[in-house]
């Protein structure tokens, strides 16, 4: 493991939770305090990641749940060495929308990879958030925020609601399993109330 100075700060949950909307304003808050943030999101944070993320998200290229574990990881391991160690070698604090914790969900709990093999593949990429926070609203709030969005689903969102029931049961249990690093919220709190409650347990945590 390289030096660490910075944070490394993780958003998780299903889809429509609120994720994208929350780093956005966690990383201006942060700014504005002074702090180096280097905000990014996963699958993608590189090039060659984010091309990877085109095809794990076109929902017309057929790829099994391991062959989608093992492009997620892929992707991770750009992504890691190439953005996220250096910035957090600066002191940089690292605010990633989705990581490891989403492979963990998506393709071990939601569509039955099995979960040791993740947890290897988690265990080699060698990098784990000092702080995720799964964000939870319920089914009817994240189907009627992505119909709002007006889209009409990549891959993930075209899962139906046992699949996403799954997923939901998946990030639960990680947070159980490590309640030092996990954090759960609320997301159909106001932005405001999530990324003040998001602000002061990164204090709590780490001093800063
Ligand atoms: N706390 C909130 N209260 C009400 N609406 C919210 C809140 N957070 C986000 N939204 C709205 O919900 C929608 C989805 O939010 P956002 O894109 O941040 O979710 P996401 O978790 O990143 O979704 P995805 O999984 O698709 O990337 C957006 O229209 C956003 O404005
Ligand atoms: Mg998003």
């Amino acid at each position: 493991m390289s030096t660490r100075h910075g944070v490394f700060v993780t958003l998780e949950g299903g889809e429509g939770v609120g994720k994208s909307t929350a780093a956005q304003r966690l990383a201006a808050l942060l700014r504005e305090a002074g702090r180096e943030v280097v905000a990014t999101r996963e699958p993608g944070g590189t090039p060659g990641a984010e091309a990877i993320r085109a095809l794990l998200l076109n929902s017309d290229t057929e790829l099994t749940a391991m062959a989608q574990t093992l492009l997620h990881f892929a992707a991770r391991a750009d992504h890691v060495a190439r953005v996220i160690r250096p910035a957090l070698a600066r002191g940089a604090v690292v605010i990633c929308d989705r990581y490891a914790d989403s492979t963990m969900a998506y393709q071990a709990y939601g569509m039955g990879v099995e979960i040791a093999a993740v947890e290897a593949l988690i265990g080699l990429t060698g990098l784990t958030p000092d702080i995720t926070f799964i964000l939870e609203v319920p089914e009817s709030v994240s189907k009627s925020r992505l119909k709002s969005r007006g889209e009409t689903g990549d891959r993930y969102e075209r899962m139906d609601a046992e699949v996403m029931a799954r997923i939901t049961q998946g990030f639960r249990a990680i947070a159980a399993a490590e309640p030092a690093r996990c954090v759960v919220l609320d997301g159909t709190e106001p932005v405001e109330v999530v990324v003040g409650r998001m602000r002061e347990v990164i204090r709590e945590r780490t001093g800063r």
